[in-house]
């Protein structure tokens, strides 16, 4: 299909830009070259290649109108963590929560590897901005590349096109980001609907020099670079160089029956909850929760000192699976139309499916593999990490502000993950240095968001560990620094989890709309309404008055109290593993840190 495409000419006098986009052509040797205007009738061009592609399949315009499906290669489901590298002059500046690998010598592979990758294919030129045009806080990124997928995909999730390229300029500074799927077509070859390159994946970040190059997948996170590469892995490095914040969480408006407004940030590791909580419809009368961001927070200090964060993308690429009208309405609402699933299962009426969307499972789908499927098959319909793609202009819980350029004030951020075990329902740090322990040493379970092990639990700072752009310790050292800063108010820190489980293995907590509770009682205690009961860990709801309020919840007294219930017998176990991981970051643990864990280990001796 390769002459089918489009082709569109530049638009942009940058000469930066234009140079680097001919020196990547010439290494990639595409067939033609795109810059993406960014419009609805390119979007839809593309949309007819791909459908031309076997890529896309169009779903039907009664059940879901302008929608696709597309399958990818079953060896190309989710981020690689084990192939994302962090490419920094020193290896020390990388740390032990990343891959390093020696520039020169990550240049030398990756040039044999794009030379002529793009062979037989178009060469898309992405120009996108993360953050609201204009904004202060916001920063461009163009990519180039030879999936028309991500050239789609970057339509929706980013602010992508002409406008972008216009607020570039003649002169403006963009992060360059280079994408192959890594899969020339050579003499004639033919194409296949998920192009992606078996033995070869490589998702490399130059943080000194603000490159991103990734080669060999094309999904998700490893090819949607404005997303992890650039929103986090890159951002985070300038982030702490230019005195801000750039952060794995979902950002959230809560509003109380009193009609008082309140912003949290949250941050928990990939499939772990942020686009839920972040569209949530509270099970809790009068409370109100409206969205801003569902997977990422750029956050800078305003005059008066509070953080102001701003979503930089414009769209969702959330999980699909166990999303239902009982679960996330608003996502049910939103995905309606106009959406591009992957990774979902068809219905033979023309419509998806995924675990969970509905109590009783269609008699008849092809699954995401393309195969015949029944409910009696034995595996999933869907992908574990099936995801829709979608604007986030069509989500009803949008916050009128999301777009506003100033951001909004964070007056908290919640820490969570996945634990089956020990860790409560919810407490609060007791200070900012506190909350920084309690997010250094955060630990949830493994989901399917990253090939490898599911379920395995695992220490995920700040649910960072994949994002991290540097070396870790410097990165806690960056959350104790910004807090130092003349005037900063900081938002207070809680942790959250929804995810314990009882011994008949299912969870203890209902979850979803239900979270509302959790939310009520961490907006009162901001506001100074709130009772709190101290403990070796934090701050814990008492039972009862001034605690979570559990009317109408139909949870037993039993099951409430072992919800937040701190055993600090299971905690002191846990100590040395904790101390151990801590030990990882080795001089560049800030003193604080290792003061913070002294502390915590003498209160629990105490209790
Ligand atoms: P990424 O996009 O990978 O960063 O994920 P995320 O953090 O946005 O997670 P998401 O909200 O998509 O949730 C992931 C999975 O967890 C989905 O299958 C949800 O249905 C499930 N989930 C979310 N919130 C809850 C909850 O409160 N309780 C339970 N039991 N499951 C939840
Ligand atoms: C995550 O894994 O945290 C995601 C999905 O948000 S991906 O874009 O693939 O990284
Ligand atoms: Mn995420």
């Amino acid at each position: 299909m390769a002459n089918t495409a489009p082709t569109r000419q530049a638009t942009t006098n940058h000469e930066g830009l234009l140079a680097w986009v001919d020196e990547v052509g010439a290494l990639t040797q595409p067939d033609a070259i795109h810059w993406c205007d960014g419009s609805a009738e390119e979007y839809d061009l593309l949309a007819q290649a791909l459908i031309d592609a076997g890529t896309f399949e169009r779903l039907s315009d009664v059940k879901r109108p302008g929608s696709y499906l597309a399958l990818s290669d079953p060896a190309d489901v989710a981020r690689v963590e084990d192939r994302t590298f962090i490419c920094s002059e020193r290896d020390s500046d990388a740390g032990p929560n990343n891959n390093w690998r020696d520039p020169a010598q990550m240049r030398e592979t990756l040039g044999g590897l794009f030379r002529g990758s793009m062979r037989g294919r178009t060469m898309y030129v992405v120009p996108f901005s993360m953050g609201p045009i204009g904004s202060p806080i916001s920063h461009i990124g163009v990519q180039l590349t030879d999936s028309p997928y991500v050239a789609v995909s970057m339509r929706i999730m980013t602010r992508m096109g002409q406008a972008a390229l216009d607020a570039l300029g003649s002169d403006g500074e963009f992060v360059p980001c280079v994408h192959s799927v890594g899969a020339p077509l050579i003499d004639g070859a033919r194409d296949v609907p998920w192009p992606c390159n078996a033995d070869n994946k490589y998702i490399v970040h130059y943080p000194e020099t603000r490159e991103i190059w990734s080669f060999g997948s094309g999904y998700g996170g490893n090819a949607l670079l404005g997303k992890k590469c650039f929103a986090l892995r890159m951002a985070s490095v300038m982030a702490r160089e230019q005195g801000w914040m750039a952060e794995h969480m979902l950002i959230l408006k809560l509003t109380s029956p009193e009609g008082e407004v309140s912003y949290f940030a949250g941050a928990f590791p990939s499939a772990c909850g942020k686009t839920n909580l972040a569209m949530m419809v509270p099970a809790l009368p009068g409370w109100r929760v409206e969205t801003i961001g569902d997977d990422i927070a750029w956050m800078k200090f305003g005059e008066d000192g509070r953080l102001y964060a701003v979503n930089p993308e414009s769209g969702f690429f959330g999980v699909a699976p166990n999303t239902s009208a009982l679960t996330n309405a608003n996502a049910i609402d939103m995905v309606a139309a106009d959406t591009i699933f992957t990774n979902c299962a068809r219905t033979p009426d023309g419509d998806v499916w995924w675990e969970g969307l509905t109590e009783a499972p269609p008699a008849h789908a092809t699954d995401w593999r393309g195969q015949e499927w029944t409910p009696d098959a034995g595996r999933p319909a869907a992908h574990p990490n099936a995801r829709f793609t979608v604007a986030a202009a069509r989500c009803p819980s949008m916050a009128p502000e999301w777009e506003d350029p100033r951001g909004v004030p964070i007056s908290a951020i919640l820490l969570g993950g996945r634990r089956a075990s020990t860790v409560p329902l919810v407490f609060e740090a007791r200070d900012w240095e506190h909350g920084t322990f309690l997010g250094a040493t955060m630990a949830s379970e493994t989901t399917a968001a990253q090939t490898g092990a599911v379920g395995a639990l695992r220490f995920d700072p700040m649910a960072m560990l994949p994002f991290c752009g540097y070396h870790m310790g410097d990165y806690f050292a960056h959350w104790l620094t910004v807090a130092r800063r003349e005037g900063a108010r900081m938002p207070r820190v809680f942790h959250v989890n929804w995810f314990r489980k009882g011994a008949d293995g299912r969870f203890m907590w209902p979850g979803y709309g239900e979270n509302a509770r959790v939310l009520a009682w961490v907006f009162r205690r901001v506001a100074g309404d709130a009772e709190a009961v101290d403990t070796p860990i934090g701050l814990v709801p008492p039972i009862g008055d001034g605690g979570i309020d559990t009317t109408g919840l139909g949870i037993d007294g039993e099951t409430m109290a072992t919800l937040l219930e701190v055993d600090t017998a299971a905690w002191a176990a846990a100590l040395p593993e904790i101390r151990a991981h801590l030990a990882r970051f080795g001089d560049r643990l800030p003193s604080e840190l290792a003061a913070q864990m002294d502390e915590l280990e003498r209160r629990l001796a105490a209790a």
